[in-house]
């Protein structure tokens, strides 16, 4: 931690004022520097009253994704230690990517306040204006072959799910493989990407937008698309929605490593999917086809009982509820 984000910690775990003195002491800085990180925080939208000789009180937070803001009170063990905030970039998965090629770390997280060419499923675009949105990518580098990738693709959209619901209370559920919707509607996309040789798994890029703090979405979209403020009636600070979800990740990411948990993460996907036990309208052999969506299997395939008879599994592309 550096010492913006050590004041930052300290500030928040405060219930009155914290003197110059006692940071400076704790922290083993000079209060030149303590002085200097309160300042830069002000800058930044932090609210933190100072009053003579009894110190800083912290006020109010902006809403803001800096990485200090992020990492106070996230205790992974990888994910989010190397955050990089950028304030516009053509795509969060683009970015991590290009990282990935220069020995960026395992769990690095890359988030921007706005993308230019954010990236959807099936090639479709991810509208990412600034502000009200947490558009971001985590780069993993586990020790999996390439066909196991899609569990990930699970344990992300699981973990946006449980991150959401803590922070928000909203009754986030998943639409099969990982469209997370509030009711019926889209809160949150997942995008992974992975760079692999056939026996061996470079990187994964898990890439995650979620639908925040959207006042109202364009009349075309607004049918199928929701954010948590519009859903809970009230915005909430992205930080700590990101912070939960990557919180949730990790946690899941080390289960399903242990192996005995994976039986457990599916039974949650399942019962999170709203896609189960539904007809579904899909495409098989170049043809629109419907079915009841009966399973998913271990590594993500949702099976289905055709109406023309048979079982089949999709292990890609749209599925209509
Ligand atoms: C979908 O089509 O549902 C997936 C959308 C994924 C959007 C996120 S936003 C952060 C990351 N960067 C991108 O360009 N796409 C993903």
């Amino acid at each position: 931690m550096n010492t913006k984000e050590e004041i930052l910690t300290r500030l928040r775990q405060t219930e009155g004022y914290l003197s110059g003195e006692q940071l400076s002491e704790t922290l083993g800085v000079s209060r030149a520097a303590v002085w200097k990180a309160i300042t830069a925080l002000r800058e930044s939208g932090y609210a933190i009253d100072s009053a003579t000789n009894r110190g800083y009180r912290l006020t109010a937070s902006p809403d803001v994704l800096t990485p200090e803001e992020i990492r106070c009170g996230l205790h992974t063990r990888a994910i989010g230690k190397n955050i990089v905030a950028l304030q516009e970039v053509d795509s969060t998965n683009e970015e991590a990517k290009r990282q990935a090629q220069c020995g960026a770390p395992d769990g690095s997280v890359f988030l921007a306040e706005r993308q230019t060419g954010g990236k959807g499923r099936l090639g479709r675009t991810w509208e990412s204006p600034a502000g009200t949105g947490i558009w971001f990518s985590v780069l993993l580098r586990p020790s999996l072959v390439p066909s196991e990738i899609s569990s990930i693709t699970l344990l992300a959209g699981i973990a946006v799910c449980r991150g959401i619901r803590s922070v928000t209370g909203c009754a986030a559920k998943l639409k099969w493989p990982n469209d997370v919707v509030i009711g019926s509607r889209k809160v949150c996309g997942i995008l992974t990407e992975m760079a692999a040789e056939i026996e061996r798994v470079e990187y994964v890029v898990l890439g995650i937008g979620i639908n925040a703090n959207t006042e109202a979405f364009p009349a075309k979209l607004a049918e199928k698309a929701t954010s948590l403020r519009i859903e809970a009636g009230s915005a909430f600070p992205r930080a700590a929605i990101l912070r939960a979800v990557l919180k949730e990740l990790e946690s899941l990411l080390l289960n399903a490593k242990a192996g005995s948990a994976f039986q457990e993460i599916l039974d949650e996907y399942k019962f999170l999917c709203v896609s189960l036990n539904r007809r579904v309208g899909f495409f098989w052999n170049g043809e629109q086809q419907t079915g009841m969506a009966v399973d998913v299997s271990p590594s993500g395939e949702l099976i289905v009982e055709r109406d023309g008879g048979g079982r089949i599994s999709i292990n890609a592309g749209e599925v209509v509820v």
